[in-house]
């Protein structure tokens, strides 16, 4: 048997109506928020990743699904190539390629799959779905202000509200301007020298190379060693301390609760300022159910102008677990099953699906080969409310017999009345 490869799997229904469930929730706060959905390529090339999201990230470094493009074209020949780990460089690179700051287009919101060749485990995928927003625009547009980072995480607290989800927690730094970083990183790289001996081989890579990426770290033993490290809340200088101080205020003033992390410095190097997440206690290890932050470097980065940014990404996956329990039974029961009786009627049956349909019912429409214990169980299998009998009779006379499959109840109900009826009695 072939089966999905490891770290994939196939959403079924009822699940699927769950996802729906969600996704129509999302569409409706993006659009009360005024964000337009954007759509870019599943694979990019890799050096987008690598400008964008950095090399030292585990992301970059260990966990991309990458190939050397093949082709007879002399531009596809060797072209390095990779599925998207993450949304935000895409919708970076989409906004400079098509100059989106000269059609307005500053907030822009994307649902889809993303790759990363991660350790599969419990809410933890190789492909998993993001649902992600970006606001991103030239400082004219005020995408710098401290409003927007407020503005951003009162919609999400808006959206997991309206989706039922209780008990998230919102965590908050402020990883600084790259000025800030670089003194932290010299401190670090001292405060780190005597120590880390002592701790995991990527450790000692980072330390060399990306020292703030140790905070990365999920090895047991290095922990104690990662607590008493130097923090960047002691490095932020006047701009960024009053960025993050104002975001607080707004937050406060809207009534979002969060909490202060000061050790939380997100696995993307294009972070600026404010880093956030949240969190969700039914979910375990992997109990980040969505992150985010400012990027006001990233555009530059890429090529294109100064564009200061902030967006976050939900882990639609692990959003869908946190609400597995308490979400409403969403599958889908058909209001009523067609049996027609004999299969010349199949025809006639087909034409009163198709009435029922147009007036928004969900019908299923059987077969006149079937016997009509085989109509009954195919009825009671997929839960529909009511059988409906297609036979001689019937049609001749216009009155139509309809089966209440809970009570066993049946009455006789004129063709024209059948969709009427059969709403009246949801
Ligand atoms: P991220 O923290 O790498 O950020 O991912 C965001 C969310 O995606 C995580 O909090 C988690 O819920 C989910 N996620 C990540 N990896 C997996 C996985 N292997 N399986 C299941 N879920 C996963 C970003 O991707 C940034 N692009 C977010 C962002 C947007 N920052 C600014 N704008």
């Amino acid at each position: 048997m072939i089966k999905a490869v490891r770290g994939t799997r196939d959403l079924l229904p009822p699940e699927t109506q769950l996802w729906s469930f969600v996704e129509a929730k999302v569409r409706e706060v993006m659009r009360a928020y005024n964000f337009q959905e954007i759509r870019t390529p599943i694979f990019e090339s890799t050096e987008l990743f690598a400008r964008g999201v950095g090399e030292d990230t585990d992301i970059v470094a260990k966990e991309m699904y990458t190939w050397e493009d093949r082709g007879r074209a002399q531009s596809d020949q060797g072209q390095s190539l990779t599925l998207r780990p993450e949304n935000t460089a895409g919708v970076v690179r989409a906004y400079i390629e098509h100059k989106l700051w000269d059609r307005g287009l500053n907030k822009l919101y994307y649902i889809g799959p993303q790759f990363r060749r991660e350790r599969p485990q419990k809410g933890r995928y190789r492909q998993f779905f993001q649902i992600g927003a970006e606001v991103i625009g030239p400082s004219t547009a005020g995408s710098e202000s401290p409003a927007r980072d407020a503005e951003i995480l009162e919609m999400l607290a808006t959206l997991l509200d309206r989706l039922g989800i209780q008990g998230w927690n919102l965590e908050l730094n402020s990883v600084g301007c790259p000025a800030d970083r670089a003194s932290f990183n010299l401190a670090l790289k001292m405060a780190l020298e005597p120590v880390v001996g002592q701790m995991c081989a990527d450790c000692q890579r980072r330390a060399v190379t990306n020292p703030l990426r140790v905070f990365d770290c999920k090895v047991p033993g290095d922990q104690p060693i990662i607590d008493r490290l130097p923090r960047i809340s002691q490095f932020l200088d006047e701009g960024c301390r009053k960025h993050f101080e104002d975001v607080q205020e707004i937050l406060k003033s809207v009534g979002v609760p969060f909490i202060l992390n000061d050790r939380l410095v997100r696995g993307l190097d294009y972070y600026t300022r404010t880093a956030f997440e949240f969190t969700h206690g039914a979910l375990g290890a992997q109990n980040a159910i969505l992150g985010g932050g400012r990027y006001d470097g990233l555009s530059e980065a890429l090529g294109g102008p100064a564009a200061p940014g902030i967006g976050f990404a939900i882990g639609e996956d692990r959003l869908v677990m946190s609400l597995a329990e308490t979400a409403p039974d969403l599958a889908l029961k058909p209001d009523v099953y067609i049996a027609p009786v004999g299969e010349r009627l199949n025809a006639e049956a087909a034409r009163i699906a198709r009435e029922l349909r147009r007036e928004d019912l969900v019908v299923e429409l059987g077969d006149g080969n079937f016997r009509l214990t085989k109509s009954f169980d195919a009825a009671a299998k997929l839960g529909a409310r009511y059988v409906l009998f297609v036979g001689e009779n019937e049609v001749k006379s216009g009155m139509f017999a309809l089966k209440n499959q809970q009570t066993g109840e049946q009455v006789s109900v004129p063709r024209a009345e059948l969709a009427a009826w059969l709403r009246s009695s949801k």
